[in-house]
């Protein structure tokens, strides 16, 4: 049995805390592999360096080359890891993209899809965590564990209004493949609440 289950949500919602704490669970009954483009994949890798480390870009070559990272860790890590019967626990995917460089960024959600399912050629997940919290609890969480801040986090509260906007937009738009936890919660409520919401899925497979 495989799955490619990724995880979305703001800075702070908890992605990264959960999905590990989730995977140390699922391990005990399946073959779990966890990732995060680019994932050590090395192309992937050296692309993703120019995202988050270099100067300010051209916004269509900033969507552009996080699909070309997409890309080149799907092929090299994920899909493999599905042909070999693997859980993929994934922290974040295409909806990032989207709500990110497409909604936030103001690209456009279409355009940004639009490359995208080129870079992904139909691998969408098959299921997607949202962690779902305000960007207030979000960045709070942030400043309070004093994480080192990328280039993405030095933007304003308005682009994470726009980011939060963006998700719930395209979680409207394809519904049935997300699943809403409320992460304002504590973590280990959120991680129950994450365990058994993929435990149900899997268990239908
Ligand atoms: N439910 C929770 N309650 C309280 N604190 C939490 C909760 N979930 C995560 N945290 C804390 O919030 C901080 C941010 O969590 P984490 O790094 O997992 O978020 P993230 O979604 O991966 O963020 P980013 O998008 O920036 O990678 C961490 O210090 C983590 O311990
Ligand atoms: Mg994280």
């Amino acid at each position: 049995m495989s799955a490619f289950i990724t995880f979305e949500g703001p800075e702070g919602s908890g992605k990264t805390t959960i999905l590990q704490a989730v995977a140390d669970k699922l391990q005990k009954r399946f073959d779990i592999v966890m990732t995060r483009e680019p994932g050590g994949v090395k192309t992937g890798e050296q692309i993703r360096e120019l995202l988050l480390d270099g100067e300010a870009m051209d916004e269509r070559t900033e969507a552009l080359l996080f699909a070309a990272s997409r890309r080149e860790h799907l092929v090299g890590k994920v899909i493999p890891a599905l042909e070999n019967g693997k859980i993929v626990l994934c922290d974040r995917y295409i909806d990032s993209s989207l709500a990110y460089q497409g909604y936030a960024r103001g690209i456009g959600v279409p355009e940004v899809k639009a490359i995208n399912e080129f870079a992904i050629d139909n691998m969408y997940p098959d299921l997607t965590i949202y962690l779902d919290v305000s960007v207030e609890v979000g960045r709070q969480r942030i400043i309070q564990n004093q994480r080192t801040q990328n280039r993405l986090d030095l933007e304003g509260v308005n682009f994470h209004e726009k980011v939060v906007e963006g998700y719930k937009k395209i979680i409207h738009n394809e519904a049935e493949r997300f699943i809403i936890i409320d992460a304002e919660k504590s973590i280990e409520a959120v991680v129950e609440d994450t365990y058994n919401s993929i435990i149900k899925y899997l268990e239908k497979l």
